[in-house]
């Protein structure tokens, strides 16, 4: 008797935590709809129930979607990331035909962003544009005005900077390098000068000894 109860309880208990299955932090409801903002999350959370339609994750701390594309959500057609910090989006195995609102996050306008602004170009999906945020020269920009040139200048410039760092600390190293030559030259020159009377000392007390 005791092991068929236990079944029954255990049975039920995997019922419950099916039924239940709902990121900690969101309120899940029947109509596949699961609320999750302003949640202070920093990342997708896990747990999503797989016939999701629509998530709302805006308003967190949100850097990328590697949570989403790890969880598969066939039947989500809403997806609202406003308000992050997602500075871009390279993995988007998740958004198919999701219709999707993205304002009012850091996107970082560089060439790494091309690939997500070539994605972005032939679709209807979103509500909102994606507006550049970095860099300076890109602020403000909605995604689908930009260039690609534009963009790959943004690299360029980055990496013409960072060759001047590399420049600059060589030639920072070679003076530091003369300096300390310097330095020690000067030091050997006094201590030869100092060494030259001492020796003369002791001549002068040899000579008073004999
Ligand atoms: C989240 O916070 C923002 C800003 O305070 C507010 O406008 C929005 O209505 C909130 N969203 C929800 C679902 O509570």
């Amino acid at each position: 008797m005791g092991l068929p109860l236990a079944s029954v309880v255990l049975v039920l208990l995997l019922c419950q935590t099916a039924q239940a299955a709902c990121p900690q932090v969101c309120s899940c409801n029947s109509h596949h709809i699961v609320r999750c903002a302003n949640k202070s999350l920093t990342a997708v959370p896990p747990n999503i129930p797989d016939d999701t339609e629509v998530l709302d994750l805006s308003g967190s701390g949100i850097r990328d979607l590697q949570g989403l594309s790890d969880q598969h959500l066939p039947q989500l057609n809403e997806l609202t990331l406003t308000g992050n910090q997602l500075s871009n989006i390279p993995d988007r195995a998740f958004v198919n035909f999701v219709e999707i609102n993205m304002a009012d996050n850091p996107f970082h306008c560089d060439c790494a962003i091309d690939d997500l602004r070539k994605w972005v170009a032939g679709k209807a999906l979103f509500k909102d544009k994606i507006i550049c945020a970095s860099p300076e020269l890109m602020r403000g920009r909605p995604l689908d005005t930009v260039y690609p040139d534009q963009l790959e200048k943004m690299c360029q410039s980055a990496s013409l900077f960072d060759t001047s760092a590399v420049v600059g600390s060589f030639f920072g190293g070679f003076l530091l390098a003369v300096v300390a030559y310097v330095v020690v030259v000067v030091v050997r020159r006094r201590r030869l000068g100092r060494k030259k009377p001492r020796s003369g000392d002791f001549g002068k007390l040899e000579e008073e000894d004999t």
